[in-house]
């Protein structure tokens, strides 16, 4: 077993490895001439094929319209709807196929297999209630902060229906991030759950709503309704009570509207299908706009080509459907093909190393979707555990960060028994789906590397003067999308001037220009593109830190910490972890008059975990005299960070008070 120790992406080439001959046989693509249909001149009428995926109500006549760039619009006059695509059309032949094993944590409870009629009567039971009880109709906002459990997919499903835009916050973050994100869209209604098993926990979740609906109402949007999902049916499983005249028993509301149907309401393609909120480079995270039939032609399209899912395939996701690897991988895409996708409530590792291994033996789990993250830690918990399973995949995913050689290796020789191809995905919750990826069935895999752009997306690399790099050059430079495709994010909701300015001022030719070609995408992170075409995904080069696959803003951990009364200035760097990739490091200065303590250090970590959530825990909280800084005031976070990785500063006497990173060295170093 090879020793673990701090990862590091190397600048070095890794040899290809292709997919073996089984493989491409079944492969869903395996003609190369798809890299030729999909040639920029032909942009953007290949997008039909990924359009002719999905069943419309009314078919769209203008494939791209660049009128408003670069907010574009995709499938204009066409009209659909998400969830009768994900679940109504698959009844015909599809029935009583499985649409969503559901794993619960404890291994006592049985797994739960719904149909797609089961789903089907459930959605619409859902969807009654939001419309004949909530009174929700097409566009209202609804914020939905629920754990792994069925009920979550389904929500999303009945808002769908009813063309209501779900805004599903990540189930492990605070009350405080749901209620700042409800406020930001303007939910009147949160859906919510009393509990959920988490390493062999009831984790009481309900708790979370009181804050969530606390923080809402001090920005001024009050959150009439809160609705509770029960881990139990029949039974509220939190200590905490519900409060009378605002929240509501979900699971006592479907009582009353069984077996009722709902009829799908038709959207136009281009109406907002939900939001999902991510870090920005700012404390306020960004509301990112997905439209219904862009977002959900091209999740389709990916799902097959790059997931190649099948008709008998069972598809697991191992991310949590509160980012946008969930939304994406285990609702929308597998449900709108008709697959078998799995829902697990727990933690992979509980109550041992094997869970996921078995799991996956007992439902013949064949395609295997997660993160580095989760692979190191399973590879550190159990390196030989594999062996001792029948599992067999043909397919494995990873994704979010870059992942590390010999991470892919074990990942490839013990978890895939050297049969399954894999397909490394490179994307971000402003994309909707993939930008990089090896075509499974047709390229070659790279150790490393995020493999070409997906078909029908063409990259450019820039370096920090604006040329366009060669491949091969060796250094790393801004990785850029040429062209538009239909899954990219529409807006960031209410902000359009942030949208323009995060991701297309930088590069764009002509900021009058309504021509596509005039505005690159450029999407924050640095890449090395290799002569053969393959890109290999550094980082970001903004201040969001990459903590297990997640993104967080420096910002917002920052501006938790000044929520502390003793904090004058905190300053939020990134932290080589071994399982995480990276993990936020605190610095922080106080106001006169307070001293360092024990004590304090420990509340500053309790606020940032109770504003923003546990996932910006920091690695330490250091209590420095003063922070680094030049001469014109600026906190030089660059040296903070690397005082924390214990690399060399460099030359720090330009600074306004050099004498202070020596001190912080040694506090850092001694571990206090
Ligand atoms: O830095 C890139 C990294 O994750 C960021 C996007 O984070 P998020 O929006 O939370 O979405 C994560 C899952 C889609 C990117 O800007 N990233 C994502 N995938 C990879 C990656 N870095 C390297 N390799 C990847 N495959």
């Amino acid at each position: 077993m090879s020793e673990d120790k701090t990862y590091q992406v190397t600048m070095e080439e890794h040899e290809f490895i292709y997919p073996r001959y089984e493989f491409v046989a079944q492969a869903n693509v395996s003609d190369p001439d798809i890299f030729e249909r999909m040639s920029l001149d032909k942009f953007p009428y290949y997008y039909k094929e990924f359009a002719d995926m999905l069943e419309w109500d009314e078919y769209w006549h203008t494939m791209l319209d660049t009128s408003d760039a670069p907010c574009w619009k995709w499938f204009v006059g066409g009209r659909l709807n998400a969830s009768y695509n994900c679940v109504d059309r698959h009844l015909k032949e599809n029935k009583n196929k499985t649409a969503i094993h559901y794993v619960p944590e404890p291994e006592g409870e049985a797994i739960e297999h719904i149909t797609y009629q089961n789903l089907y009567m459930r959605v619409n039971e859902v969807a009654a209630v939001l419309r004949d009880e909530m009174g929700l109709k097409k566009g209202d906002r609804v914020t939905l902060h629920l754990p792994m459990t069925p009920e979550l997919p389904i929500t999303m499903l009945a808002c769908a229906r009813l063309g209501i835009i779900h805004s599903q916050v990540f189930g492990g973050f605070s009350g405080k991030a749901a209620g700042e994100r409800a406020w930001d869209s303007e939910s009147e209604i949160l859906i919510t759950m009393d509990a959920y098993y988490r390493s062999g926990k009831l984790l009481d979740h309900f708790e979370k709503a009181e804050e969530a609906c606390k923080r809402s109402e001090e920005e001024g949007q009050k959150i009439k309704t809160v609705l509770v999902w029960q881990r139990y049916k029949g039974k509220h499983s939190s200590p905490t009570p519900l409060k009378e005249g605002r929240d509501l028993v979900m699971n006592d509301l479907i009582e009353k509207h069984k077996r009722v149907k709902v009829d799908p309401v038709s959207m136009p393609a281009e109406d907002i299908l939900f939001l999902m909120y991510t870090s920005g480079t700012t404390g306020r995270p960004k509301g990112i706009q997905h439209s219904t039939g862009g977002y959900l032609a091209y999740v389709t399209a990916m799902t097959y080509i790059i997931q190649d899912v099948q008709p008998t395939d069972v598809y697991w996701c191992m991310a949590d459907i509160g980012w946008i690897t969930g939304h994406s991988f285990i609702v929308y895409g597998p449900l709108s093909l008709g697959a078998s996708t799995v829902v697990y409530e727990g933690t992979p590792t509980y109550p041992d190393p094997g869970r996921c291994w078995r799991i996956a033996e007992e439902l013949d789990v064949n395609i295997y979707h997660t993160s580095p993250t989760a692979i190191r830690m399973l590879r550190k918990a159990g390196y030989d555990e594999p062996d001792n399973y029948n599992h067999k995949f043909k397919l494995m995913c990873t994704v979010g960060e870059p992942i590390e050689p010999e991470v892919w290796k074990w990942y490839y020789e013990k978890v895939g028994k050297n049969q399954a191809a894999i397909v490394d995905t490179y994307w971000q919750t402003e994309n909707g789906g993939f930008l990089c990826s090896s075509v499974p069935g047709i390229e070659p895999m790279k150790p490393g590397s995020a493999g070409k752009t997906v078909p029908g997306l063409h990259a450019v690399v820039y370096d920090d003067t604006g040329r366009e790099m060669e491949p091969g050059e060796g250094k790393a430079g801004n990785i850029c999308m040429r062209n538009p495709w239909p899954g990219s994010m529409q807006t960031i909701w209410k902000d359009r001037d942030r949208y323009v300015r995060t991701y297309y001022e930088r590069y764009c030719k002509d900021p009058k220009s309504k021509d596509w070609r005039d505005w690159p995408y450029m999407t924050g992170d640095a890449a090395v593109l290799a002569a053969d075409g393959y890109f290999r995904i550094l980082g970001r080069i903004d201040d969001i830190i990459n903590v297990a696959g997640h993104r967080l803003g420096t910002k917002e951990v920052e501006s938790a910490a000044l929520v502390v009364e003793e904090v004058a200035e905190a300053a939020v760097v990134a932290a080589k972890d071994e399982i995480k990739g990276a993990v936020p490091d605190l610095y922080v200065s106080l106001k006169p008059g307070f001293e360092p303590s024990t004590e304090l250090e420990k509340k500053i970590n309790a606020t940032i975990r109770d504003v923003v959530g546990p996932i910006a825990t920091p690695k330490g909280v250091w209590i420095v005299p003063d922070m680094p800084k030049t001469r014109s005031g600026k906190i030089m976070r660059r040296v903070l960070a690397c005082v924390s990785n214990n690399t060399d500063t460099g030359d720090v006497t330009t600074l306004a008070n050099p004498e202070v990173v020596e001190l912080i060295e040694e506090m850092v170093k001694k571990g206090k």
